[in-house]
């Protein structure tokens, strides 16, 4: 049985600059189930990072509801991991202290946490460079690093903010594919951000279209198409169409 593992009810979120306010997110409704993938997609601007702030209780200064599993989200705690467009590794630790970070308030025994560590340094295919530093990295490798990091600790919930943004379009593509496998793996529900329709269409069980100024839910695309996907198939390029269609109309 499925149940809602995060709930957001009329949410608003305004900005105070100068002697303006500026509504950032209006009356945002979305129910996301345990499990699912979930893309949000609108221009640059519309409140898409402002949102996944405040699920990830970076931001409590918001109205209306935000719920974690019937709770509501207080602070930044290890139940949601966070993945930006730049990797935020530190330099100076290898990579396998950098994952570990993430497991340092954690009540997990010394050999736990090398296993877990290891663990995901395998489902991040990084087997071999355990003891290598960021600057030694690809960018695709360095984000392999960060996804392996959000994951360490079984978060509830993985929140993506436009995570391969910066990276080019060969590499974008492999890890798409790699966060579909690491998705189905892990079994974890996952929000990402993406101004890519492509790759929210892609990825996602629902396309989240937002409108800005403010920033609104527009509409809410099913993708029902079975994991793995295929890029190519019909299915995915008619839907494709149809979520461009809509952001035209933004
Ligand atoms: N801390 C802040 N103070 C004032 N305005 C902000 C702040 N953060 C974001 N904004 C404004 O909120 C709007 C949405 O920003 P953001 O959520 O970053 O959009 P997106 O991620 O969709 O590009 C923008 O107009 C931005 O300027
Ligand atoms: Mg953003």
């Amino acid at each position: 049985m499925t149940f809602s593992v995060l709930s957001i009810k009329k949410l608003n979120k305004s900005f105070q600059r100068d002697d303006k306010t500026l509504t950032v997110l209006d009356g945002i409704n979305l129910d996301i189930q345990q499990g699912e993938f979930i893309s949000i997609v609108g221009s640059s601007g519309c409140g898409k990072s402002t949102l996944l702030r405040l699920i990830a209780g970076l931001d409590q200064d918001y109205q209306g509801e935000i719920l974690l599993n019937k709770t509501p989200i207080r602070e930044p705690d290890l139940k949601r991991g966070l993945i930006f467009q730049e990797h935020r590794l530190l330099p100076w630790l290898n990579i396998t202290e950098n994952i570990g970070l993430a497991l340092e308030e954690t009540a997990f025994t010394q050999n736990e946490k090398q296993s877990l560590i290891q663990e995901h340094i395998n489902i991040v295919g990084l087997q071999g460079f355990e003891k290598s530093y960021p600057h030694q990295l690809s960018g695709g490798m360095a984000q392999r690093v960060a996804i392996a990091r959000g994951l360490v600790n079984k978060p509830d919930i993985l929140l993506l903010d436009e995570p391969f943004g910066a990276l080019d379009a060969m590499t974008r593509g492999h890890l798409q594919v790699e966060l579909q496998r690491i998705w189905q793996h892990e079994k974890i529900t996952m929000i990402l951000v993406t101004h890519d329709i492509e790759e929210a269409v892609y990825l996602g069980d629902r396309v989240i279209i937002m409108s800005a100024r403010p920033g609104k839910i527009k509409n809410i695309i099913d993708i029902p198409i079975t994991h793995p996907r295929q890029r190519s198939s019909d299915a995915l390029f008619k839907l494709r169409n149809q979520a461009l269609n809509q952001l035209d109309h933004i």
